[in-house]
């Protein structure tokens, strides 16, 4: 799409908002441009030629003038802050509908901070620009015309002075406006890194308090606020040289308008009112030139804003998929799945065959790094095969609309996210319709019922960012709790366990097993005893699944599953024993 194109489709509903504030601001220059007219009729013809009956007449059109030219100014700005707001709604909706929507794998391209930058800074500056800039140019631009007409209908001459001055103040501002594109995009990219910094700084508190590293992170700071400071000293300087250049311009048309005017009026040519007018009509037109010179070339300067928010909106959406979901989910089949996170990198899955039949509780073990949790990305559709498919039914995940999978899957995360809301916010989750015996008994069975009990306001007790005021065990009992709640038909849970004390560690799993029983769970763990009675255990190795069976069929012969269990038997009953 065009930026043209995407500008009017922005706009959308909203060109009677636009035309009342460009009718605004004609009206609001008409009105000023009559003040300024009335004073020949009143110098000329009330007092030179001495028409005092006039006099009611011309004060009470000048009032009128007044007022309606009060009422404009303080209407127009109004109106167009009210434009300017929907626009940043819309800006803001459209990015952050279209960041959600994009593949997973195009957040790795930029750093967060910078996707909010977009939304507190350029989806703004549109906005300015779209309601704000542009109908004061058209403003600047009709008024200079008009301007224009009556100066060199009064005085071509003079017309012709105005002209060239303005014009050489073009050129000049042109050259600086140039230098002022590479220092402004500069300024923006500097406060961006600064920004960055801040926001990273904030979030890693506890990272630098614990390792003494606050001298450290104030150096980085420092650093960045002086090469920022550098950048703006420099645009602040160009700047006062465009504005050296631009006063000149004002003492240039005031001296030839006086001079001119003086002679053109002592000699009779002009009469004492076209004088006064002339002078005041040549300033205003300088200063309409000057601005919309000035917009132009900020518009300019801002066009860089729109292509980068543009490149974010057309990202392509992932496919939704139009296949209905099959029901019952009977099985889902990895088949010959390799995968990729970085191009150019070593697979992270290598042909992976998988086969989740309904019902069953499938495990996957395997060493740090040998891909568990990617296989649950996979699953989650936040990743696509690089090749081979995974089958629901025969059918191909990717062909199956979005939301209905998503309905029936839940996943408890290795690294749960949660929102400073409250619990039962973070819970519910948006979901319609929870019954309070459901909740209760989801509660209950994850042993979330104990943990309220200790709070001030139960389940309405609100939870810092990212549940910092929780334990890690908290967490992840109440990420457990949130994905019970949907009654998911598939239940993944990656490590989901491994902060829990054994004590509630077991209850749980006795729970899921008792309630999820005919329900197909895929379990992610380290800790093997919380497995040993799956169905079927993976056990995967660099990308690879390499052995598979019961806990059984596994533990014959020398494999890789006997090796971790064994390890991880002998551990615990040192540990048992370093015990007094
Ligand atoms: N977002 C990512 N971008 C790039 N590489 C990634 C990303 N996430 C994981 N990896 C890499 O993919 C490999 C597999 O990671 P994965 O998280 O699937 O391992 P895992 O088996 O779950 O490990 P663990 O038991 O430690 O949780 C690792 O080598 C990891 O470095
Ligand atoms: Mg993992």
């Amino acid at each position: 799409m065009k930026t043209s194109a995407w500008i009017l489709n922005l706009i959308k509903n909203m060109k009677g908002a636009f035309l009342l504030s460009f009718l605004l601001l004609m009206l609001e220059a008409g009105t000023n441009l009559a003040t300024t007219g009335l004073q020949k009729w009143l110098i000329d013809d009330v007092l030179i030629k001495g028409q005092y009956d006039q006099l009611f007449k011309v004060v009470s059109l000048f009032a009128a003038a007044f007022i309606s030219y009060a009422v404009l100014y303080t209407l127009s700005p109004y109106v167009m802050q009210r434009n300017e707001l929907i626009l940043i709604a819309r800006i803001q909706e459209k990015l952050l509908y279209t960041l959600q929507s994009i593949p997973f794998s195009e957040y790795r391209k930029k750093q967060t901070t910078k996707y909010v930058h977009y939304f507190n800074n350029d989806a703004l500056l549109i906005a300015d620009v779209l309601a704000a800039q542009i109908p004061k140019a058209i403003q600047s631009l009709v008024t200079a015309v008009s301007l224009t007409l009556i100066i060199g209908y009064i005085s071509p001459v003079l017309l012709v002075i105005v002209l060239w001055l303005s014009i050489s103040y073009y050129v000049a501002s042109k050259k600086m406006g140039l230098k002022t594109k590479v220092i402004s995009r500069e300024v923006q990219d500097r406060k961006t890194e600064l920004l960055v910094h801040i926001e990273e700084g904030i979030a890693s508190t506890r990272e630098v308090v614990a390792y003494h590293r606050r001298s450290w992170e104030s150096a980085i700071y420092n650093g960045l606020f002086e090469k920022y400071f550098k950048v703006v000293m420099q645009e602040g300087k160009l700047q006062n040289k465009i504005s050296f250049i631009s006063e000149p311009l004002k003492w240039g048309t005031n001296i030839a308008v006086i001079g001119y005017g003086a002679y053109a009026a002592m000699h009779e040519q002009i009469s004492l009112g076209v004088f006064v007018i002339m002078y005041q009509f040549s300033f205003q037109l300088v200063t309409n030139y000057q601005q919309l010179f000035d917009i132009v070339i900020q518009l300019y300067n801002r066009k860089a804003l729109f292509e980068r928010v543009r490149e974010v909106l057309d990202l392509e959406p992932e496919a939704e998929g139009q296949e209905a979901l099959p029901v019952p989910i009977d099985e889902v089949c990895f088949e010959q799945v390799t995968f990729t996170y970085e191009e150019d990198t070593k697979p992270v899955l290598r042909q992976v065959n998988l086969r989740i039949p309904r019902g069953r509780k499938v495990a996957l073990v395997g060493s740090s790094g040998s891909g568990k949790s990617t296989i649950a990305q996979l699953m989650l559709r936040l990743q696509v095969p690089d090749e081979g498919t995974i089958r629901v039914n025969q059918v191909e995940l990717d062909s199956i609309k979005r939301s209905e999978w998503l309905n029936r899957l839940s996943v408890v995360p290795q690294e749960p996210y949660f929102f400073p809301e409250t619990i039962r916010t973070n819970l519910i989750l948006g979901l319609s319709e929870v019954s309070d015996h459901h909740l209760q008994k989801v509660l209950e069975m994850t042993r979330v019922d104990d943990l309220i009990r200790d709070l001030p306001n139960g389940l309405d007790t609100v939870i810092g960012e990212r549940g910092m005021t929780l334990s890690g065990g908290q967490r992840q009992r109440l990420a457990i709790a949130r994905a019970l709640l949907k009654d998911p038909e598939i239940l993944i849970l990656d490590e989901a366990t491994s902060a829990l004390d054994t004590e509630t560690e077991y209850f749980i799993q006795k729970m899921l097993d008792l309630h999820r029983a005919g329900r197909t769970t895929i379990m992610i763990a380290h800790r093997l005893s919380t497995i040993v009675n799956a169905d079927i255990i993976y056990v995967m190795e660099n990308g690879r699944v390499v052995e598979q069976g019961t806990h059984d069929e596994l533990m014959k012969g020398n494999t890789v599953y006997k090796r971790l269990f064994t390890a991880q038997v002998m551990n615990n009953q040192n540990e048992m024993v370093s015990i007094p």
